[in-house]
This record gives C-alpha cells, structure tokens and sequence, in this order.
C-alpha cells in the first residue's frame, strides 16, 4: 500500500517541469490535507502495534518525498535561472551605432592654412567690420564716387555711405590710419558681392595682406608670394605674373599658378589655359598712402587680396563654390 504510494509520487515528481506545479505536488503529499497527511492523522484510528508500525513508514516517506521536493525545487530553479540567463544574454560583440566625429570646414582648413604660413614669416592678423563705410570700402582705395571701377563689383548697399564690405582691402586703411610702419599684417574676413553661380556665392572670404616700410619693392612682393604659392601648393607648382589693373595699386599684378587638375595642357577648369588665377596685388598707390596720413613718398608697400573659397576648391578639386554653404554632410565628411 505504501509502496504504491512512493511509487505514485515518484511518477508525478518525474513529470513535473515548473516550479507551480511542484508546489502543487507538494501541497497533493505532504500539504494541509495531503495523502499522506490524512494518512498520518488516521493513525489515531489504528491499533497500537499498527500505529507504530504505520506510522514510522509513514514518517519515512513523507521525510523522502520532503527530501525529494526540495531537491527538486533547488533543480527547478537553478533551471530558471539559467535559462533567464541565456534569454537575456547580452552580445557585446556586436557592432555598436556608429557615429561621426566633427571636423574644420574645409573653406576654414585653408583659412588656418594661410595664417599659418604669414604668421611664421612675421606677418600680424588684423580684422575690420564687414558693414563698411563707403569711404573706406571705395574712397580711401583711391575709387571715388562715379568711378568706372565701381562697376568691378557689384555693392550691396546698406545706405548711400553704408555698403556689405565687396573685398578685405578697406581694412588697409584702417590699420594704416592707426599704425605706423614698418606694416606686416594680414586680414582675413567675410565679403560680399551681389552676385551667384557655380564659381560665386554672395558671401564668401578673402584674406588681404599688406607690408608697408620705407623700402619695400616689387622684388619683395614677388618673393614672398611665390614663397606663399610654393607652401600652399606645393614646392614645384609654376608661378607667373601678369600686368593688371586695381585703382589701390600701381603697379597690379594678377598671380597665376600652373592648372593643378590639367598640369598646364589645357582643361575646363582653367579654360585651357593652364593657368589659374589665384591672387591680385600690386605696389599700394600713393594715393591711397595720402588717405591714410602718411607723409607723401616716405614709405612703399605692397598689397594682395586672395579668395579663400576659390583657393580651396582648387586645392581639393571642388567645381561647384555652393557645395560649401549647402552643409550636406556627406560633402563635409570627406575632408
Ligand atoms: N581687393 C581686390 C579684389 O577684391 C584684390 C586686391 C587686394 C588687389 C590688394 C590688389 C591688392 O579683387
């Protein structure tokens, strides 16, 4: 009779797979009105030699069937856990989100470029407003008013004497007005001419730069911009200088360098020239020393004006000048 039993428990405890279920075979054996308890409590109801033969059988199997669950349980659970484990494992080889880590503008690049290479020659930064006085933007660069060479650029107007500065050069004056030589500075800043295409954007940057002393020449003007040009593009780029005209100088020159894309055989982007404009300058007009106080044929100088958005798309082979104020992303990325 008790044999059956043992054996009845111990097909149930085989199946059992959850911990709810094992409670419940617990609660079916050894619980409150379990089997074997209600057999436990009959014991009253036998005989003495019974009962104490009984019930030392009976104690036995309920410590086994105790023993047995929680046995069991410790299974079951050690089961549960292990399986929570492996459901919330973690991969941590898997690649991760990628992100991008920010970089200069490459119109900016050139910028820190430029000043780089004049300040370790001894050249100083200055700045000047980017709302201009007429007088300063065009007056004081020897442009008075009805001037053909107004046409040159095309103003934006603030008030009648009030302009967007079109170029870097009023900043010339400025310093020239505050300064005495000897002058070695450049000014790099935003200018801006009513004007757009794919070489031509209404705001773009300029950096302007000016030596002034009681002997500096054209030699010296050469000298250091070729030395600029060689820095900038390299120490074999062919450099030439062609005769020009800028009302602040006398006499003007343009800088050509030889085509980075073509080499010099002729291509779109130097319209098969070879050749690529890059700066102006020139010997700074007396004129324009007169505007500044200075006393007339004391000193000489020389002026250049560069852009910084031409000078950068040619340096990463950019066509289109709109590319850099669009701020697409994947344009910035590649620099
Ligand atoms: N200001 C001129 C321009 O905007 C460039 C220049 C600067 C030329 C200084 C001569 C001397 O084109």
């Amino acid at each position: 009779m008790q044999d059956s039993l043992k054996e009845s428990f111990l097909k149930d405890i085989s199946e059992i797979t959850s911990l709810n279920d094992l409670l419940n075979l617990k609660a079916k054996y050894i619980g409150k009105k379990g089997i074997i308890t209600e057999k436990i409590k009959n014991l009253a109801k036998l005989s003495l030699e019974e009962r104490k033969s009984q019930g030392k059988i009976l104690n036995e199997l309920k410590q086994f069937i105790e023993e047995l669950i929680k046995n069991k349980e410790e299974e079951l659970k050690q089961k549960e856990i292990s399986e929570s484990l492996k459901k919330e494992f973690i991969d941590i080889t898997l690649p991760g989100k990628n992100f991008y880590f920010g970089g200069q503008h490459p119109v900016n690049k050139t910028l820190l470029e430029i000043i780089d290479i004049f300040r370790e020659i001894g050249f100083t930064v200055e700045e000047g407003p980017e709302v201009e006085l007429d007088y300063y933007n065009f007056e004081a660069l020897n442009i008075p008013k009805n001037h053909p060479a107004r046409d040159m650029q095309d103003t934006f107007y603030v008030s009648e004497d009030v302009v967007l500065r079109t170029h870097t050069s009023p900043v010339q004056v400025r310093v020239m007005e505050k300064k005495k030589p000897p002058l070695r500075f450049i000014s790099p800043g935003k200018v801006y001419r009513c004007d757009s295409d794919i070489t031509h954007t209404p705001m773009f940057h300029q950096v302007e730069g000016l030596m002034v002393d009681e002997d500096v020449s054209f030699s010296h003007l050469k000298g250091i911009l070729v030395y600029f040009l060689r820095r900038l593009f390299g120490e074999n780029i062919p450099v030439r200088f062609r005769p020009s005209f800028f009302p602040f100088t006398e006499p003007s020159t343009e800088i050509d360098i030889g085509c980075i894309i073509c080499s010099g055989s002729g291509c779109r982007v130097c319209k098969g020239t070879g050749w690529l404009e890059v700066l102006g300058a020139g010997m700074v007009h007396p004129n324009v020393f007169k505007f500044a106080g200075y006393p007339e044929g004391k000193y000489t100088g020389f002026a250049f004006g560069m852009g910084v958005e031409r000078l950068t798309m040619l340096k990463y082979g950019i066509d289109d000048i709109r590319l850099f104020f669009e701020n697409d992303i994947r344009f910035l990325r590649q620099f």
